[in-house]
């Protein structure tokens, strides 16, 4: 069986230090800790265990919680292009912890950095007219 990615960042470690290193940061976070519910050790295993599958690592976030539909599961909060940026300056300070090759840094980087701005709901409005619209 060829390598998965997720063997070459360094399996299960690799993926559990990561998020670890990204919720310390959300705990303590004036915009994304009011997102997240009570149960933070909850969510950080969620993440990590959607991340350990999307690279080629065990479907254990399948079998507890079926198709990822991320999009649709981050529907209930408000990611505007503040939250979005945060989760991503807190994702990088967590990768940048991390001790990846340049290329498998870059590689997953990339690809966060796709999924953040696809999880962005609320959009930016280019002109700032207010939301509720001219009167
Ligand atoms: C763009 C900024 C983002 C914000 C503000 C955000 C916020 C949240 C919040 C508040 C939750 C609920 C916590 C929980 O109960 O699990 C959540 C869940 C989750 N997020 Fe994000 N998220 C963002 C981006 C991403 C990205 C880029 C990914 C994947 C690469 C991701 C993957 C997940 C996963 C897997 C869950 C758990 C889904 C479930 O099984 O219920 N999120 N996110």
């Amino acid at each position: 069986m060829t390598e998965q990615p997720y063997d070459q960042f360094g399996g299960a470690e690799f993926f559990s230090s990561l998020v670890a290193a990204f919720y310390a940061r959300v705990a303590t976070d004036p915009i994304l800790r009011p997102m997240y519910p009570d149960d933070l050790p909850a969510a950080q295993r969620r993440l990590e265990l959607f991340l350990a599958q999307y690279w080629g690592g065990p479907q254990t976030y399948s079998d507890e919680r079926g198709h990822p539909r991320l999009r649709l599961r981050h529907n209930p909060f408000t990611i505007d292009s503040a939250a979005r940026d945060r989760w991503l300056a807190l994702m990088h300070e967590a990768l940048s912890e991390q001790d990846l090759s340049p290329e498998l840094e870059s590689q997953l980087w990339t690809y966060l950095v796709g999924a953040a701005f696809a999880m962005q709901n609320v959009p930016d409005d280019p002109y700032g007219i207010p939301a509720e619209g001219p009167r």
